[in-house]
C-alpha cells in the first residue's frame, strides 16, 4: 500500500506524518498520539464515544480517516482543560451528575461544546436531538441534559465576561 504523507495540527501542536491510506483517526489519536480520553465503544459508527472536534465541530472519528485531513485541526477532551480549570461544560457535568461509569463522556462533552458553538441557548428538545449519536449506558440521559443545559448558559456568561 502507498504511503502518504499528512500535515495535522491536534491541541495546537502541528505533525507531519507519512501514514498507511486506511489509518483512521482516533487510532492515529489514540494509539500513535496516546490521547486515550478518546473512546471507542462500538464498531458500528453510532455510539459517538468517540468524538472530537474537527474545525470546532464534533465528528466521529472513528469514521474518518486521517489522509482526509491534510492541513485541518483536531482538539479532543484533553485540550479542554486550561491553566488546571475545566471548560465550562466539564464543570457543568460534574455539577449535575452528568456521568456515571463516564465512558461516554468525552464524546458527550465534545459534542455539547459543538452544539453550543452553533446554537448557544439550546432548549431541552435541541439538546436531545443533538445527542442522537451519542449512547450512554448508564445515566438515563436526564442528568446530561442538565449537566448540557447548564454548560450552555456557563459557556455564554464566560463568552460576555
Ligand atoms: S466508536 Fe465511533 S461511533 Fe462508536
Ligand atoms: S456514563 Fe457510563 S456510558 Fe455514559
Amino acid at each position: 500500500m502507498a504511503k502518504l504523507t499528512i500535515n495535522i495540527t491536534v491541541n495546537d501542536k502541528k505533525y507531519e506524518k507519512t501514514i498507511n491510506p486506511n489509518l483512521l483517526l482516533v487510532d492515529f489519536i489514540r494509539e500513535e498520539l496516546k490521547l486515550t480520553g478518546t473512546h471507542v465503544g462500538c464498531d458500528t459508527s453510532q455510539c459517538g464515544a468517540c468524538m472530537v472536534m474537527l474545525n470546532g465541530r464534533a465528528v466521529k472519528s472513528c469514521s474518518i480517516l486521517l489522509a482526509q485531513l491534510n492541513n485541518q485541526e483536531i482538539k479532543t477532551i484533553e485540550n479542554l482543560e486550561k491553566n488546571d480549570e475545566l471548560h465550562p461544560m466539564q464543570e457543568a457535568f460534574r455539577n449535575n451528575h452528568g456521568l456515571q461509569c463516564g465512558f461516554c463522556t468525552p464524546g458527550m462533552i465534545i459534542s455539547a461544546i459543538s452544539l453550543v458553538n452553533e446554537n448557544d441557548s439550546p432548549d431541552e428538545d435541541e439538546i436531545r436531538k443533538h445527542i442522537e449519536g451519542n449512547f450512554c449506558r448508564c445515566t438515563g440521559y436526564q442528568n446530561i441534559i442538565k449537566s448540557i443545559s447548564e454548560g450552555a448558559k456557563n459557556m455564554k456568561d464566560l463568552e460576555n465576561n
